[in-house]
């Protein structure tokens, strides 16, 4: 798989890239990499962005920038693009990122990442340049990068190879393997702590046992309003 993230600030997924679980998706064949945008702008000054038409605060990146981004790196006309990779703007109006997005993003062959700063993109940039608008949650950041890194991770550790464990992926939260629903809920050593204890049924080495437990468990936590992981 290949993923291109177009950001104003290439190094600040310089902490993503050098987590564990990222390199070994990249030896596993990965291509990760990181575009600026401000390395192809047309604009004078190493302009990428401008005042909002209508007026109001702040700045909203440029359609010229990040076309010429994507031409730039592409060598090609981005509308093109299209028939060959998604191209995903992360923007906070985006369809909301879930467990069935990162399965579908994950099993393509080449992405794009527009990452957006400021007050986000010119309109054109959502309707025209990327074919998918993704949020990953109903609130503003103040860039695109971070938006960029959860999807990027939440792709990233469904890639074979990326987690040392491979069950990890199958049955963890959201999975099919879960039916949907959230994990069940996990404990280590010591098996008890200050008169909390472990449910008996992990202790029991019983395997048939502690799956329907764990699976009934999920189910609860689904279903059950109070549950604090809802
Ligand atoms: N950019 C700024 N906020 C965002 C969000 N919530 N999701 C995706 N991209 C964003």
């Amino acid at each position: 798989m290949e993923i291109d993230v177009f950001t104003l600030f290439p190094e600040a997924f310089d902490w993503f890239a050098g987590q564990r679980h990222v390199r070994n998706a990249v030896e596993g064949g990965l291509r990760l990499d990181y575009v600026s945008y401000r390395a192809h702008t047309p604009l004078t000054g190493g302009q990428v962005d401008d005042t909002p038409f209508g007026g109001g605060a702040g700045m909203v990146l440029r359609v010229d920038v990040v076309d010429a981004a994507l031409r730039g790196h592409y060598g090609r006309d981005p509308l093109d693009l299209h028939r060959e990779r998604r191209v995903v703007a992360l923007t906070p109006g985006g369809r909301l990122l879930d467990d069935a997005l990162v399965e579908d993003l994950a099993g393509e062959r080449a992405l794009t990442l527009l990452s957006g700063r400021y007050e986000g993109f010119d309109e054109r940039i959502v309707e025209h340049l990327a074919t998918d608008a993704v949020s990953i949650g109903r609130y503003v950041l103040s860039g695109g990068e971070l938006a960029a890194m959860v999807l990027c991770d939440a792709i990233v550790r469904k890639l074979p190879g990326a987690l040392g464990h491979e069950d990890s992926v199958v049955e963890e939260s959201f999975s099919p393997a879960l039916e949907g629903g959230p994990e069940y809920p996990h404990y280590t050593r010591p098996a008890e702590y200050r008169g909390w204890t472990v449910p008996e049924v992990l202790l029991s080495g019983h395997h048939e046992r502690i799956r329907e437990w764990r699976l009934e468990q999920s189910r609860r936590r689904r279903g059950d309003a109070s549950d604090p992981l809802r």
